[in-house]
């Protein structure tokens, strides 16, 4: 659980460590639909011991009437979050306990995803003109059960896109449902007209906003989204907020997590290596394999450890070309890395 995995020394001197419910908060990796799934999670838990993970958003909808089991996860992963997609507060309600009696450790409700399909179920990014029911959906959450419930949203949608609109939202879900906690996406959101791709690159940044929104709740625990690069623009963003997600960037370049513990929460084990980072994946692909998965499913999020690197094209094209393969196990991964010049495997 959270509170207890606090093997973190001092990880908040300076920056805005007041308004932190738990410490994880202080560095995320975004949820990403197709992307952040409990592979790619176990994955990113070897690299950054301290981040918060989030699930790929899971809707009431499959986690009540779908076949299939959405809330799996891996012990290995917390702290881990699961983000909801749904607007109604009995089924929330529903999902939430499930949620808890499985053993996450945060609940996230997305209020920022601008998909057709998600705007069709009346939910994600349309829901923040809906204030009112945001908190209620909260509410009913924050009701059975006794883990943070959180709110992931954009600064804007369409022509509601004021910093009084924004203000609005935040008060009354706050006031309302006693939520304290937002993951703010430094963008508004279209919700028609622009793919979701779109919707995460085209409207502009706007992180001064996001810091005033932080200056005026002072008291709510407040982490900023998009765009985020590095782990330097990261520490740059924590003066002025309390925590940070990165999502994109930590996936296509996973390596930049292995810093996270030392940087951001005042860790000083050493730094793993690329290479041992994969290897340390390799009981983790035995069991899955053995279980049925297959290697591609759980490779493809490695695609990305030698980003920027000589020998990022051979690793990643001969993973590509042979993970799918029936029968395909970890002698992929060893011969790929075996393509990395073992200088620059630091
Ligand atoms: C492939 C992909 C899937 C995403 N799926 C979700 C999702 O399920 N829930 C959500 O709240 N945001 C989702 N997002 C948005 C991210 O969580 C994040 O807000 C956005 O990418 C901006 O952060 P970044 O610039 O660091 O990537 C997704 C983004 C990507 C790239």
């Amino acid at each position: 659980m959270l509170n207890e995995t606090t093997d973190i020394q001092n990880p908040l001197s300076g920056g805005m460590s007041e308004g932190l419910s738990y410490p994880s908060a202080r560095f995320s990796i975004a949820p990403m639909l197709d992307w952040t799934d409990r592979h790619c999670r176990y994955f990113h838990r070897i690299l950054s011991k301290n981040a918060l993970l989030y699930t790929e958003m899971v809707t009431t909808g499959a986690i009540i009437h779908g076949k299939g089991d959405f809330l799996q996860f891996n012990e290995e992963e917390h702290p881990v979050s699961l983000q909801l997609g749904g607007s109604n507060p009995v089924d929330l309600a529903t999902c939430a306990k499930l949620a808890v009696e499985r053993g996450y450790d945060e609940i996230n409700l997305n209020v920022g995803c601008p998909s057709d399909r998600v705007q069709n179920g009346r939910f994600g990014a349309c829901l923040m003109g809906e204030a009112e029911l945001v908190a209620q959906c909260v509410s009913a959450m924050k009701d059975v059960v006794d883990i943070p419930v959180t709110v992931k949203t954009r600064i804007g949608i369409d022509d509601q896109d004021s910093y009084e609109f924004l203000v609005d939202f935040v008060r009354t879900v706050n006031e309302k449902s006693g939520c304290d906690n937002f993951t703010i996406h430094a963008r508004k959101a279209w919700l028609s007209g622009l793919s979701p791709k779109e919707n995460r690159e085209i409207p502009p940044l706007d992180y001064p906003r996001v810091y005033q929104l932080k200056k005026d709740f002072p008291h709510l625990t407040m982490a900023i989204n998009g765009g985020i690069k590095s782990l330097e623009e990261a520490e740059e963003h924590l003066k002025f907020m309390d925590g940070v997600m990165i999502g994109r960037e930590a996936y296509q370049s996973p390596y930049m997590l292995a810093e996270v513990d030392n940087r951001l929460f005042g860790g000083n084990a050493p730094i793993i290596k690329r290479s041992d980072a994969v290897k340390a994946m390799f009981p983790y692909i035995e069991e899955q394999l053995s279980n049925g998965s297959y290697l591609n499913h759980i490779s493809r999020h490695m695609l990305g450890m030698f980003q920027n690197m000589p020998g990022a094209r051979q690793w990643r094209r001969y993973i590509s070309e042979n993970a799918h393969k029936p029968g395909s196990g970890i002698e992929v991964l060893e011969a790929a890395l075996a393509k990395i010049p073992a200088e620059l495997d630091v």
